[in-house]
């Protein structure tokens, strides 16, 4: 069997007397979209932020990524290594184009030279089906689902063997939320393994080979996704008044 891509082992992160994320373990398959869902405040994001590292690593526990031990390693050298992701909430430096955007983020994020920086900026550009009379346009001038495509064109100038995503679809319409779902396609046929945080659960159960569902912290239940969305127990999350 080879590596997972990803092994993460009594992952915990607490804060004061609360436990975010609460003894978790998983692993990532090379290649596979996995997808993590949860109501609000089940320790999704918490969890991105413990694997890598930004701002924290975890409490407890252990992350395993390309077969190297990773919790202790700073966030820049976990980007470096290949275990890239992009924030729930937009940030994109509003005076900047996506040119230029990308390309910071490709020379001090990204420790790249230069001139690989901007072949690597064409790259991930082209990947997400960026409209290229609008890479030099004021970022702030940008429709909302322009602007899903530079974040996930911003963790992709890395070239990361693993991209992480949380909550992409949040903000977008319908139309746009299929035209996602090809992206996120797209992407991973070029060999890029996604982890994909997301409340659209169409889009989750769409592309997730597998899915892991988070409660109060904990997995509720992980597996085939059409078999873990009629798991009584996430009924019972979803619907019972936290989400
Ligand atoms: N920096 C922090 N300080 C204190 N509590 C936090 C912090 N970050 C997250 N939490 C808490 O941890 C829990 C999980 O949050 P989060 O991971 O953001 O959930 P999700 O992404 O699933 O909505 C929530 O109760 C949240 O309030
Ligand atoms: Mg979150």
């Amino acid at each position: 069997m080879s590596e997972p891509a990803l092994s993460i082992t009594g992952a915990c992160k607490t804060f004061g007397g609360l436990k975010a994320v609460d003894d978790v373990s998983f692993r990532v398959n090379s290649g596979e979209i996995f997808g993590i869902a949860g109501p609000n405040g089940s320790g999704k994001s918490t969890l991105f932020n413990l694997m890598t590292g930004i701002p924290y690593g975890p409490s407890a526990g252990e992350v395993h990524f390309d077969g190297r031990r990773i919790d202790r390693w700073p966030a820049h050298r976990i980007a470096r290594a290949g275990l890239c992701r992009t924030f729930q909430k937009d940030a994109e430096f509003p005076e900047l184009s996506a040119d230029e955007t990308l390309q910071i983020s490709a020379v001090y994020n990204g420790g790249q030279r230069r001139r690989d920086a901007a072949d690597n900026v064409d790259k991930a550009l082209t990947l997400v089906d960026f409209d290229p009379d609008r890479r030099t346009m004021r970022s702030d001038e940008l429709s909302v689902y322009e602007k899903k495509q530079l974040m996930i064109a911003s963790a992709l100038v890395s070239n990361p063997s693993v991209l992480m995503l949380d909550e992409p679809a949040s903000g977008l319409t319908k139309p746009e939320i299929e035209k996602l779902d090809a992206l996120l396609i797209a992407v991973n046929r070029t060999g890029v393994t996604i982890l994909l945080i997301e409340h659209v659960l169409s889009l989750l159960l769409s592309v997730s080979e597998r899915l892991m569902v988070l409660n109060y912290g904990q997995i509720l239940a992980e597996g085939d996704p059409q078999t873990v969305v009629k798991n009584p127990a996430v009924i019972e999350a979803y619907l019972g008044g936290r989400g």
